[in-house]
């Protein structure tokens, strides 16, 4: 994926995703820093520390700091799951950040609604080549052939979740300190944001982290709802069994996939 062979940090936002990923780390020893346990080891051979990113962006930001400033990381993954926006992103699709941006940021008139104070831009870009790089090793992980023979996503029965062959999305994604849970809000923010495909709460916050400290990331995301008022499907049992299965086979074809690039 990433190319550089440094040390990886990966931030879970579900405690599930993160055991999915500890269960394929039997190496990783507890490192606490910042009221967080920090977990070194290894996946794929590959230098890793493992984390629950917390919720919201501040508390994402503190995990990324600390990912890139005490444990030396080179490269930050995240994968959590989000509420879909784009007219065609569905329960159990994934989207791949190209561009990230603070739905809640707004300093205006002192600079123009979302804009970064200080950074001039709203929004925030993982590099293209490696966005290109990810959507690919993601695509490959989630095809029909992998759903139905491979580790971890062998036993993953969409269907019985009211789910269907998931796709991948690359596009914007919107953060902020909200759980968006009414149609009314969708319909502002995808006004507001032409062309956004999902809501989540930290992703931009490990986008500006990593932005600012140079450093190459990023941000996929499981479409778990559609952030407005109907449940599609019951929660706990689509993380337990599609949105941490994802989360664990997504981050093995990225390590894949760099070793072969
Ligand atoms: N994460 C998952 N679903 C979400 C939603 N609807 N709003 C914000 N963050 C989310």
């Amino acid at each position: 994926m990433l190319s550089t062979p440094g040390r990886i940090g990966v931030i879970a936002a579900l405690p599930e995703e993160l055991q999915s990923l500890l269960d394929a780390m039997p190496d990783a020893e507890p490192l606490q820093r910042a009221g967080r346990t920090f977990w070194v080891g290894h996946l794929q051979g590959r230098d890793i520390v493992a984390v629950l990113s917390r919720i919201g962006k501040v508390a994402a930001a503190t995990t990324t700091t600390v990912l890139l400033t005490e444990m030396a990381c080179q490269q930050i993954i995240f994968t959590g799951v989000a509420g879909g926006l784009g007219a065609d992103v569905r329960v159990g699709d994934v989207v791949v950040a190209d561009a990230l941006l603070q739905h809640d940021m707004d300093a205006s008139p002192l600079f123009p609604r979302y804009e970064l104070p200080g950074l001039g831009v709203s929004r925030l870009h993982p590099p293209a080549d490696l966005t290109a790089r990810v959507v690919g090793a993601v695509r490959e992980a989630l095809s029909p052939h992998a759903l139905s023979v491979n580790g971890p996503l062998r036993d993953v029965h969409l269907a019985t979740l009211g789910l269907s062959q998931p796709r991948v999305h690359q596009g914007l994604i919107a953060s902020g300190d909200q759980f968006v849970s009414a149609a009314a809000d969708c319909d502002t923010l995808r006004h507001h944001l032409p062309g956004v495909l999902a809501v989540e709460m930290e992703g931009a916050a490990v986008a500006q982290v990593c932005h600012d400290f140079g450093v190459p990331y990023v941000v996929l995301r499981t479409i778990s709802d559609r952030a407005d008022e109907s449940a599609h499907i019951d929660f706990p049992r689509f993380v337990q069994a599609v949105a941490c299965r994802y989360a664990l086979a997504m981050v093995e074809a990225l390590l894949q996939a760099d070793r072969g690039s």
